[in-house]
């Protein structure tokens, strides 16, 4: 349970609410790069938390992120034209570029200088991993840009699915560290059970089920959280239905502030999930596939997680399966079986978290012994906003911060003797933990 003040903090991210003011430190992903993929091509709204922009490639490719208003009379440049490197302004013709300087002023008489004393607000982009990332904190303070330590750079396909989510960020991205709710909610999406296995292997059951395979009956698992300098890795701990004596099935997902989730992988495919602020009550989500296989591949990812642009989603990624039709819920087919009625597994994750309301009152929750990972993620980002509103330090911009390719999740079946902790992390990350650690030993002797 957190106080009113404590959930303020926590989900407030527009002006100048210090969680907003703090995830604008990090570079952020606006948009994918197919969305903006032509030269010249139609200029694309994005909404972040809460300014609406404008993402145009102009003829040399380059990407930019401006304000939606153009300054002269704050027309929308989403309707402007995109030709010979600038967004033309339909109202009067002024003419921009991607750094937000004004080229052209047709409104004015020859010689003057007011174009220069214009300035169109523009944010830095750049390109990595299927994503236009934009920089949207003070100047001073941009991190060079790096991509993110869950992005394999020799993976040689990936997929990504995006939907708009109708709620605050922090309550969707809890639904992704959240291990317990996928027996329940998603229990039809989920094989149960399965065979004796001793590592990861394949946990999809085919491409035509779709259906995840989990080799385990227990719904409650026990949780067990290890802080890291980026937010934590928690471990899902259940009992495999083979060998339950000797074994643990653990499922090893990673918080990686602000807003990414590493969620359990498979030999077929890593999984992130990521949640960019759109304002205070919306949210984009983003599921990454990647891998080295052909299973990775955007059409059937769409298709498997209900996302599928013009089908599933409109052109602006908002649900076809919405609050306004109860997402479509087939009462008929519960009776057949189907737990909850709705197709899709974000389908039903956004139709419990929209239907909490906007901002939920987390006042009045009553969490338990399968909610620690959410408590601890809470604890986390409220501590760091607190930190950054006094310090001005930024979490998981440190000296710490890592490199891509080093953060990885687990899933496996492993004896019960085993600790945890280094499951499935890379060497550099594996190197760090054992370091802190023995940091922790001497200063605790
Ligand atoms: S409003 Fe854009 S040029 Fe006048
Ligand atoms: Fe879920």
């Amino acid at each position: 349970m957190l106080t009113a003040e404590e959930n303020e903090l926590l989900t407030r991210i527009e002006g100048d609410a210090p969680m907003g003011q703090m995830m604008r430190h990090h570079w952020i992903p606006a948009l994918m790069t197919e969305e903006v993929a032509e030269p010249d091509g139609t200029p694309v709204r994005v909404r972040l938390f809460g300014e609406n922009l404008v993402a145009f490639r102009d003829t040399d490719g380059r990407v930019g992120i401006v304000d939606e208003r153009c300054p002269h009379r704050l027309a929308s440049l989403a309707f402007g034209r995109n030709e010979e490197c600038g967004l033309r302004c339909l109202y009067h013709g002024w003419k921009f570029d991607v750094d937000g300087n004004v080229v052209e002023m047709p409104t004015e008489p020859e010689g003057s200088n007011f174009a220069e004393k214009v300035k169109l607000k523009s944010y830095p982009t750049r390109e990595a991993g299927g994503f236009i990332w934009t920089y949207m904190g003070p100047e001073e303070k941009m991190p060079r840009f790096m991509a993110p330590p869950w992005l394999v750079e020799s993976d040689t396909s990936f997929a990504i699915a995006k939907i708009n989510e109708r709620t605050n960020w922090a309550q969707a991205l809890e639904g992704s560290i959240d291990s317990a709710h996928s027996s329940a909610l998603h229990s039809s999406n989920i094989m149960s059970g399965g065979g004796e296995r001793t590592g990861p292997r394949d946990t999809l059951g085919g491409r035509s089920s779709g259906l995840m395979e989990r080799p385990s009956y227990d719904k409650s698992p026990r949780i067990q959280v290890m802080p890291t300098p980026y937010g934590f890795r928690y471990a899902a701990i259940r009992k495999p239905s083979v060998n339950a004596q000797e074994n643990n099935y653990i499922r090893i997902t990673a918080y990686v502030a602000p807003f990414f989730s590493l969620i359990p992988p498979n030999t077929l495919y890593s999984a992130v999930q990521v949640f960019v602020p759109v304002d205070d009550y919306n949210t984009t989500f983003y599921f990454i596939a990647r891998g080295n296989d052909s299973h990775v591949d955007t059409s059937w990812w769409r298709q498997r997680l209900c996302a599928r642009p013009g089908i599933d989603v409109d052109e602006k990624w908002n649900k076809v399966r919405n609050l306004e039709n109860n997402y479509l819920q087939d009462r008929q087919k519960m009776k057949l079986g189907d737990f909850t009625g709705i197709s899709g597994i974000p389908n039903q994750d956004m139709a419990m978290q929209e239907t909490m309301g906007a901002i939920a009152d987390r006042t009045l929750e009553k969490l338990g012994a399968s909610d620690i990972a959410i408590v601890r993620f809470r604890q986390v980002m409220i501590d760091a906003a607190r930190k950054f509103q006094e310090t001005g330090d930024v979490i998981g911009l440190g000296e710490d911060r890592l490199q891509p390719n080093t953060l990885r999740a687990y899933e496996g079946i492993v004896p019960k003797s085993q600790n945890w902790h280094e499951l499935g992390m890379s060497d550099v990350e594996a190197e760090r933990y054992r370091s802190s650690k023995s940091a922790e030993e001497e200063s605790a002797a």
